[in-house]
């Protein structure tokens, strides 16, 4: 089998054609044959050696953990709910199983306690980026077929999912908010975002746009990309305004805007994010999902202004990463619901496929407009 790795030796990418075919193991194994996987920051940080690392004493990783993938076959308890041809997305976290972290144990180990955690195509794992692979459907999520060309932007979407319900849960500290939800569906109610500020038009920020825009908030997306370019229009496309923040720093669009009640980071720049803080209004809650490398990123602030109104402010601050099977489930539902009401915008994030023979390419170079760009493992007939 063919699969896009990062070669030990080498450090480099590689595409190899010797990948041993999967075999079902467990009963509820499904064997998926892979039909997209997604390129993501991280991969081209692994490919620069910023982030990642291969499991002990293996000679290659198989990269790639936004995949689309469609079951060939299905173990015997996996086949009372899958069957073959369904569409599937896997999870990318594979829990600890430690006795000691409680989270792993509930199927959170996006919250896992001790780091003995593995993942996906990024730490001690193989990925996605090959013809087949066999997944427990404990990690698999189903999808309708209607979303066979948007599938590979779950796992995407999922890091938004969290990193918003995240700030719902936060700010049920609110009685205001609490009091909204007597059914206790909290995961659903989003209206506390009366306004949002979204930092980045890349792939992460641009989900968030749509996620907010399906719930009906006052959306604002900030990058330094020229207003009127691809991605600006994107974003006006969904009824959410862009900012160019090279014109108008984000202090300044809160000011102009009123109250920011959440802002989701996905720049993965600290001194950006930092200064989001600046933006952030009473009450607000700022969600930084951006990775960024240990190197570099310094910077100077206000620190006493920042701290006093964080505080005068009420303001909370999340560190929000990877993201479990129920947030994969919230990420089918709400895309799915964007793809009925905006199919040319959700299409348009997309801007590019590659076949696996583009790895090096792609893996390395980012063209200016790109907002996802995949890799076609099973190219459709
Ligand atoms: C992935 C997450 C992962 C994180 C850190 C992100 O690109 O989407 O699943 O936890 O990288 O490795």
């Amino acid at each position: 089998m063919r699969a896009i790795a990062l070669d030990r030796t080498s450090a480099k990418p590689v595409l190899r054609d010797d990948v041993a075919e999967p075999h079902l193991g467990a009963p509820d194994d499904l064997l998926i044959k892979v039909l997209e996987v997604g390129i993501c920051g991280t991969d081209r940080a692994i490919v620069r050696g910023e982030a990642g690392e291969l499991a002990p004493g293996a000679d290659y990783q198989i990269l790639g953990h936004e995949m689309l993938g469609e079951v060939v076959e299905a173990g015997p308890t996996a086949a009372s709910d899958y069957a073959t041809g369904d569409l599937v997305v896997c999870t990318v976290r594979r829990p600890c199983r430690l006795p000691e972290c409680p989270t792993c144990a509930h199927g959170e180990s996006d919250m896992c306690y001790t780091g003995k955690f593995t993942e996906r195509g990024i730490f001690h794992a193989h990925g996605y980026m090959t013809s087949r692979v066999v997944e427990s459907t404990e990690f698999t999520v189903k999808l309708p077929p209607e979303l066979r060309p948007f599938g590979v932007l779950i796992e995407p979407t999922t890091v938004v999912e969290k990193a918003i319900l995240e700030s719902v849960r936060v700010q049920h500290r609110l009685d205001w908010v609490h009091h909204l939800n007597e059914e206790g569906a909290i995961a659903e109610d989003w209206r506390f975002v009366r306004r949002a500020m979204v930092a980045g038009a890349g792939p992460i920020g641009m989900m968030a746009a749509f996620l907010l825009r399906l719930h009906d908030v006052e959306t604002h997306v900030t990058d330094v990309v020229p207003a009127g370019g691809y991605k600006a229009a994107l974003v006006d496309s969904i009824g959410a305004r862009y900012w160019n923040v090279a014109e108008t720093p984000v202090a300044e669009v809160a000011r102009q805007t009123g109250n920011i009640d959440l802002i989701v980071e996905a720049t993965g720049i600290a001194p950006v994010a930092y200064e989001l803080l600046t933006a952030l209004g009473v009450n607000g809650v700022l969600v930084f999902t951006g990775v960024p490398g240990d190197r570099g990123g310094e910077f100077q602030f206000q620190g006493g202004h920042l701290m006093r109104q964080q505080v005068l402010w009420n303001q909370v601050v999340i560190g929000s990463v990877n993201a479990n099977r129920s947030y994969f489930l919230h990420a089918v539902k709400d895309l799915g619901e964007i793809a009925r009401r905006w199919p040319d915008a959700l299409a348009k994030v997309i801007t590019a496929h590659h076949p696996m023979e583009n790895f090096e390419t792609a893996l390395t170079t980012q063209p200016k407009d790109e907002v996802k760009a995949v890799f076609d493992i099973t190219p459709s007939s």
